[in-house]
């Protein structure tokens, strides 16, 4: 049988993605590869720009947000290839020698690339900065970075009480701080590092729950003088740091990886291997979860690239069960509770989420939107103030759905799609490219060929 379950329609600019469930014989089976980490990505962009010489990146994510982070490094002074390869080379300028542009550094939908930037631009003395982002990174909350910031000596004004974007840099030398973060959070966490790099002495920053490590391992392999202690989840770092630049591996992004997992875990007969995911302790948050909703997941090859490790992910169709997801895990998971709302539609049992009021402030209100699109569809599920409760075995039905400008937003309804009878429609579906730029083709490979 031949049956199109996967197509897309642009109207002026904006792309519906459509999914026909074909009603028999539809499995997920297969290899699939998967783009470079987006939290790596961003760093080894920004690390490449302010150490001395040359970093050469492979793999890197070719995707809107690290776009952003390459635009402003290209008009703050450092010479950035053509990202149009996963090959990319930069030539750093050296610490504290980035130069002041005549325009504004634009982010685009990137808090990473605004949070982590602002660390490094409050502290170059005499140099003026401004900032901003689209519609939906100017409502982001900045007092995060900008209140340890101030206390370093930085100066930062913004909209709303110095809190919001677009916001004014005036850099200044900055002083080391222990500060004790009340949120856990790696672009915090990575702000401040990348600000005490330049900050004469130790700078320390405690956190309440281990976030991604990604700045550390980076920072520590161009040179920084880095000490972690997991006993009190702090890193420090010693300034001002000498920075060389490095040759950079990126390993494929487990948080895209996350949607084939469950698209494998929920649809029937399916099996799939992700190659090449990293699988870095501070990320694995998904795989425990999987693995607690019973679902078969194997790491294979398991491996270290470039500090990172690494493995091919084999996950095959389960018979999921609810489970509670909260506390220290969450941000181990931060980026994948909208596709574990979506596994949990089809567990047995009352699924629990809570301790995620942090899905408010990203790229949309992800408590919200997803329980607004998945009501849509059929799905049992009640928004929490912190979380979601989703009961399972509901059988859905395709709808209109909409993104809300969130690529993760987009990417879970079109993988709850598919197990969905007749035709979803998902709107604004092009903000897949903040992420996933290659994301339909993928759903299109696995979708047509294993049709029987
Ligand atoms: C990121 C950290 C997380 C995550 C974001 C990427 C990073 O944000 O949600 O997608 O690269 O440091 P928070 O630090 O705000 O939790």
């Amino acid at each position: 049988m031949v049956a199109t379950v996967v197509s897309t329609k642009i109207t002026n600019s904006q792309e519906t993605l459509i999914i026909q469930n074909p009603k028999l014989g539809l499995s997920l089976c297969g290899n699939i590869s998967i783009p470079g980490d987006k939290s790596i990505s961003h760093r080894a962009l920004m690390l490449g720009a302010i150490a001395q010489g040359q970093t050469n990146i492979q793999g890197l994510l070719l995707g809107a947000d690290p776009y952003s982070t390459a635009g402003c490094f290209s008009l703050l002074g450092a010479n950035i290839s053509q990202l149009n390869s996963e090959f990319v080379q930069v030539d750093g300028v050296g610490l504290l020698n980035l130069t002041e542009p005549s325009c504004v550094l634009d982010c685009g939908n990137s808090g990473t690339t605004m949070r982590l930037m602002l660390g490094i631009l409050a502290s170059h003395p005499e140099h003026f900065f401004t900032v901003t982002g689209d519609s939906s990174l100017v409502q982001r909350p900045m007092s995060r970075v900008i209140q340890p910031l101030t206390e370093m000596g930085a100066q930062i004004w913004g909209r709303k009480g110095n809190s919001l974007a677009p916001l004014a840099i005036q850099g200044q030398k900055l002083r080391p701080i222990h500060y004790y973060s009340p949120i856990a959070s790696a672009q915090v966490k990575s702000c401040i590092l990348l600000a005490g790099l330049m900050a004469e002495g130790k700078t320390t920053i405690t956190e309440p729950a281990l976030s991604r490590d990604h700045s550390e391992r980076m920072l520590k392999a161009f040179g920084a003088e880095i000490q972690v202690d997991p006993e009190t989840n702090s890193v420090t770092v010693t300034g001002p740091a000498q920075l060389k630049g490095q040759d950079v591996v990126v390993p494929g992004d487990i948080s895209s990886a996350a949607f084939w997992l469950v698209a494998a875990a929920i649809v029937p007969g399916s099996e799939l291997v992700i190659e090449n995911v990293g699988v870095n302790s501070t990320r694995t948050g998904i795989l425990e979860v999987l693995e607690r909703m019973e679902v078969d997941i194997r790491q294979e090859n398991h491996r270290v690239v470039a500090g990172e490790p690494v493995a091919d992910l084999r996950v095959c169709y389960s018979s999921l069960k609810a489970c509670e997801i909260s506390g220290s895990i969450i941000p181990r998971l931060i980026d994948e509770i909208p596709i574990l709302a979506v596994a949990a539609m089809f567990a047995e049992g009352t699924t629990v989420i809570r301790d995620a009021a942090e899905l408010r402030v990203k790229e949309s209100d992800r408590l919200a939107v997803m329980a607004t699109q998945l009501q849509k569809l059929g799905a049992k599920i009640i928004e929490l103030p912190d979380g979601l409760e989703i009961t399972g075995g509901v059988s859905i039905t395709g709808t209109d759905v909409e993104s809300n400008g969130d690529h993760r937003v987009a990417m879970s309804l079109a993988i709850a799609a598919l197990n969905a009878t007749g035709i979803t429609n998902i709107h604004h579906a092009e903000t897949v490219n903040i992420s996933y730029p290659s994301f339909v083709q993928t759903l299109q490979q696995v979708c047509t060929s294993n049709i029987n």
